[in-house]
């Protein structure tokens, strides 16, 4: 038998500083309750809300849009969806077109590879990474590699949050500087990253690349008060809905350094085959290959109005209140000898935290159970949450401890015959975790819901796949 938690109290209708939000869920989010599903994957995409719906269809319904190259009726009516969804953004986060550019792009990665393959990267203009960051972001390294410029890495601690960066920051400034690259909030523990490094960094002279994919959907970020001079983010994570698209925001300033490696339709002012030249436009369309997805774009303005008539900082202390009363919750399940039925990965306090958070359910000797066990019953059971990596190894070497000479022995052995489980067979440790992540739509009926299917896997317990049995290594 595993000892049960208490549920919490039923919730009160209107729970965060007098906001309904039962209110919010019936009338946006109502087909979670219509299709009994506890949605809990909010660090993998937002839920969008039917009243997004019915005002994009509303827009298409009444409007006629044409390519916006070019300058007819059709045309300026999607330049002004464009343009009103450039605002929109420069309003959420904060800063106006006198100082920022919003650059459309199709997500997040694609935001991050227009800074990789345009910065100056060379043998003194290195790349600095968190080892807490997603694939998207490490992938910048390929493009540093290939100028010739040094790579650094800022280490986790423990709780998987930045350990003593500043060290780090001073020795790559001696070697001339270059890019940081981080998350504001971890998409793997739901560490809030210390955004006074933004600064600091610059102040070395360093320019910042800030990944807020995870954070601004739980926090409102400014970039006025945090300076980062590109952020990138897609616009799914944040309201759900459009999909295919994301941004790079960028001080106009930073923007001047950065040079494009090619042009493309809607980029140029002119291009010529004759005289074999071309010039870029200088803003934001100077970033924008192709034409950019007028229509999703006419959808952002209702995805915002959702998030204004929450409000950040309620939907912030919303967010709060759930995790403070999940995260001591699910620390405190016991297996039967009294023994920790899990194990979290980061911090096990509501400190500088959003509303994430990973962790593996411990089998009867208290190894780590696969996470896919897990992600199979809370699939059953009708929960969304995530089971495996979520694209950011760094996060996952440090939180289950693997030690990098293993690992480069063990990558470079399943090269060709690579799975999750040869490799956790060969490190003899666990490679993947369960995620679950909160959102506008939560309730407390979902986490009562999750907490009863962990106590609910006493069956699992005694699985004695082993998975994690250390294997010998030539
Ligand atoms: C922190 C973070 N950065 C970047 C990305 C990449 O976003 P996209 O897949 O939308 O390009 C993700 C996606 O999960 C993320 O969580």
């Amino acid at each position: 038998m595993l000892t049960a938690t208490p549920p919490r109290q039923a919730p009160t209708a209107s729970d965060s500083a007098g906001f309904d939000f039962a209110a919010l869920r019936r009338r946006e989010f109502g087909r979670l309750d219509g299709q009994g599903h506890a949605y809990l994957d909010y660090a993998g995409s937002a839920l969008y809300g039917s009243s997004q719906l019915r005002a994009h269809l509303q827009l298409l319904e009444d409007g006629i849009f044409g390519n916006p190259h070019s300058e007819s009726r059709c045309s300026r009516a999607s330049t002004e969806i464009i343009e009103r969804a450039r605002d929109a953004v420069l309003h959420f986060l904060d800063v106006d077109a006198s100082t920022h550019l919003v650059c459309f792009t199709a997500n997040c990665s694609a935001a991050i590879k227009l800074v990789a393959e345009s910065y100056p990267f060379d043998a003194r203009c290195g790349l600095l990474l968190s080892a807490d960051n997603h694939n998207s972001v490490n992938g910048i390294r390929e493009y540093a590699g290939r100028a010739g410029a040094p790579l650094h890495i800022l280490p986790l601690d423990s709780e998987l949050r930045l350990d003593h960066p500043e060290r780090v920051l001073q020795a790559a400034a001696q070697r001339g500087g270059g890019l940081l690259a981080l998350p504001a909030q971890s998409n793997f523990s739901g560490v809030r990253h210390s955004l006074s490094l933004v600064s600091h960094a610059q102040v070395l002279g360093f320019d910042v690349l800030l990944d807020i994919a995870a954070h601004a959907p739980g926090k409102a970020i400014s970039l006025r008060q945090c300076p980062a001079d590109f952020a990138v983010l897609s616009f799914y994570k944040l309201f759900g809905y459009p999909t295919g698209i994301g941004a790079l925001v960028m001080r106009r300033e930073a923007g001047r350094r950065l040079r494009r490696p090619w042009f493309a339709g809607g980029t140029v002012q002119f291009a010529s085959v004759g005289a074999n030249l071309h010039r870029l436009h200088s803003g934001s369309e100077g970033f924008e290959d192709g034409t950019p997805d007028f229509l999703g774009l006419a959808a952002l303005p209702a995805g915002f109005a959702l998030l204004d008539e929450v409000g950040m900082p309620r939907l912030s202390d919303r967010l709060a209140g759930l995790m403070s009363d999940l995260l001591p919750r699910l620390q405190q399940l016991r297996q039967a000898d009294g023994s920790p039925l899990l194990r979290l990965y980061g911090p096990s306090t509501l400190q500088d935290r959003g509303a994430t958070v990973a962790f593996n359910l411990l089998d009867r000797n208290g190894q780590p159970l696969p996470y896919a066990l897990i992600e199979a019953a809370a699939r059953d059971a009708g929960i969304s949450l995530r089971g495996g990596c979520f694209c950011n190894p760094g996060a996952s070497e440090a939180a289950f401890a693997i030690a990098p000479e293993r690992l480069t022995r063990c990558l470079s052995r399943l090269r060709e015959s690579f799975s999750p489980a040869r490799l956790a067979a060969c490190a003899g440790s666990a490679v993947g975790a369960v995620r679950v992540s909160l959102g506008m739509a939560t309730n407390q009926a979902d986490l009562d819901r999750l907490l009863a299917l962990l106590e609910s896997l006493e069956h699992c317990l005694d699985d004695t796949r082993s998975q994690y049995v250390e294997l010998p290594l030539q």
